[in-house]
């Protein structure tokens, strides 16, 4: 079967479907011996395909990890200003690994990252609505706050439906609270506790759907078992 010939090399974990289009633009990639061109369709059982002069490794297998993400780490694979990325703290996984939504470089916690398109899709895509929960460490009127966060918030112009908050940790000046979201939009979190009144000190995310950090230590990670795997694709 042809298929476009990005395609196939970002399925072999080469590069993102623009990094394999750039590739081939550059003229590093060769089918049967000729340099390639952009929208060329290949069939990956008989055609040769060369990347910089090395022949094309066959598709790796499906991975996906549970990141216990530090603070101060990127999510992305590469970073124009230098910053250490979650691909670094990966770097012993030699296949290439995309994270699965994101967390700010601030934010630490809980990130899959993974090779199995099936899987980013099924729960990146907006209808599915995965359960996530974060700890927020705060300063401010923690009781006011959790009234007004059950309520439907405006940020940056969208509606964000209400969230369940509970107080894990009660302190003079604030406390930490458990917050249940649904959706995902840009430092939600962050906004909804300002606009709340709050002062964000920390923000971890402790659990995705059924999946927590348990066993996995700060900045470490594993590899999810086939049974999450198809449960997180149910
Ligand atoms: N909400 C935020 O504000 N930041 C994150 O990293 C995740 C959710």
């Amino acid at each position: 079967m042809k298929e476009r010939l990005s395609k196939v090399l970002a399925a072999h974990g080469v590069a993102s479907r623009r990094g394999a289009e750039t590739l081939i633009e550059s003229g590093r990639v060769k089918v049967n011996g000729q340099t390639a061109v952009i929208g060329q369709k290949v069939d990956i059982e008989s055609d040769a395909i060369e990347v910089s002069g090395r022949p094309l490794r066959p598709c790796p297998e499906p991975m996906t990890i549970l990141l216990h993400k530090p603070r101060g780490v990127v999510t992305t694979l590469s970073d124009e200003k230098g910053r250490r990325t979650v691909r670094d703290v990966v770097s012993e996984i030699d296949t290439r690994l995309v994270p699965v939504g994101r967390l700010d470089i601030n934010t630490e916690g809980l990130l899959l990252m993974s090779n199995d398109g099936a899987l980013v899709h099924r729960i990146t895509h907006p209808s599915h609505e995965i359960e996530k929960e974060y700890h927020v460490w705060v300063t401010g009127p923690v009781d006011a706050a959790k009234l007004i966060l059950a309520e439907p918030m405006t940020i940056e112009g969208h509606t964000v439906k209400p969230v369940r908050a509970a107080l894990v940790e009660r302190r003079e000046d604030g406390g930490v609270l458990a917050l249940v979201i649904h959706e995902g939009r840009h430092h939600q979190v962050r906004l909804m506790c300002e606009q709340a009144g709050l002062t964000v000190k920390r923000l971890a995310r402790v659990r995705l759907g059924f999946l927590t950090l348990q066993g996995v230590p700060y900045g470490k990670w594993r590899k999810l078992t086939p049974l999450e795997v198809k449960k997180l694709k149910q």
